[in-house]
């Protein structure tokens, strides 16, 4: 039996006049993992901002473990909200002018980081280091080791790959899959890499026009009959 987790219904978001999502239901299930998918623009990293607290939505509601709408918490509510969420942004966003080990700290405060970078196959001598000495595959990893320190409730990986040569952005895609399948942690995937969703994907959101026009299972996602998801798959540009 499926769990629900996140319930988003009706969701609405502009920048002045521009509607970045408009009515947008989504459902998300405990210990699944979600990818989802869009063009560029089509406001992938918006919703993963509106889903986690850090920005505000006009319409619609989002409600979290049958909370009350995420809307109508205060500051403080929101606060203690957002720590249900482990978040790898899309640069890996690490502080460059802290260590390795000043970052972890700054999520949570440890003595021994060994097992988390373990787990995502870093060596323990980087800890001293400063982001800037790192590949940006290492650095990917250590803003994966920042995000599941706390054990949250909810992973989010914003482009986990991008950026990345294939032969990295497969080592993180495997890394990515061994996480989520041994934790069995609910995790929200943006990205454009179909890689990512083949690899670790159990089912697939498609956002199109501030909306969502597929979801479904990601093993059936190849066979489905919707042209906007086969042209997004197979990289053809519609406006051609
Ligand atoms: N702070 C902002 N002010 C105004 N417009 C914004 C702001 N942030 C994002 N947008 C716009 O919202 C739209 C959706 O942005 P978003 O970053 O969610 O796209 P995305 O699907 O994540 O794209 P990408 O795949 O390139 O990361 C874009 O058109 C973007 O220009
Ligand atoms: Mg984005």
């Amino acid at each position: 039996m499926r769990n629900l987790k996140i319930s988003i219904k009706n969701l609405e978001k502009s920048f002045k006049e521009k509607k970045i999502l408009k009515n947008l239901s989504l459902d998300i299930f405990e210990s699944e993992s979600l990818s989802i998918i869009g063009e560029s623009g089509s406001g992938k990293s918006i919703l993963t901002r509106c889903i986690v607290g850090l920005i505000d939505f006009e319409m619609g509601e989002i409600k979290f473990e049958n909370s009350e709408n995420l809307m109508k918490f205060n500051f403080s509510e929101k606060m203690k909200y957002i720590s249900n969420f482990g978040i790898l942004f899309q640069n890996s966003a690490l502080l460059d002018s802290l260590t390795i080990q000043e970052n972890l700290e700054f999520a949570k405060k440890k003595e021994n980081y060994t097992k988390t970078l373990d787990e995502v196959g870093l060596p323990k001598n980087i800890l001293n280091k400063f982001p800037a000495e790192l590949s940006v595959g290492m650095q990917k990893r250590v803003g994966l080791a920042r995000a599941i320190i706390k054990e949250p409730k909810v992973l989010i990986l914003d482009e986990p790959t991008t950026g990345l040569d294939p032969i990295i952005a497969r080592q993180i895609n495997k890394l990515i899959k061994e996480l989520v399948k041994k934790k069995k942690i609910t995790t929200i995937t943006v990205t454009h890499d179909m890689e990512s969703v083949y690899e670790f994907g159990d089912y697939v959101a498609f956002l199109k026009e501030g909306k969502i026009e597929w979801y479904g299972d990601a093993k059936k996602i190849n066979k489905s009959k919707k042209i906007s998801l086969k042209n997004f798959i197979n990289g053809i540009d519609e406006e051609r």
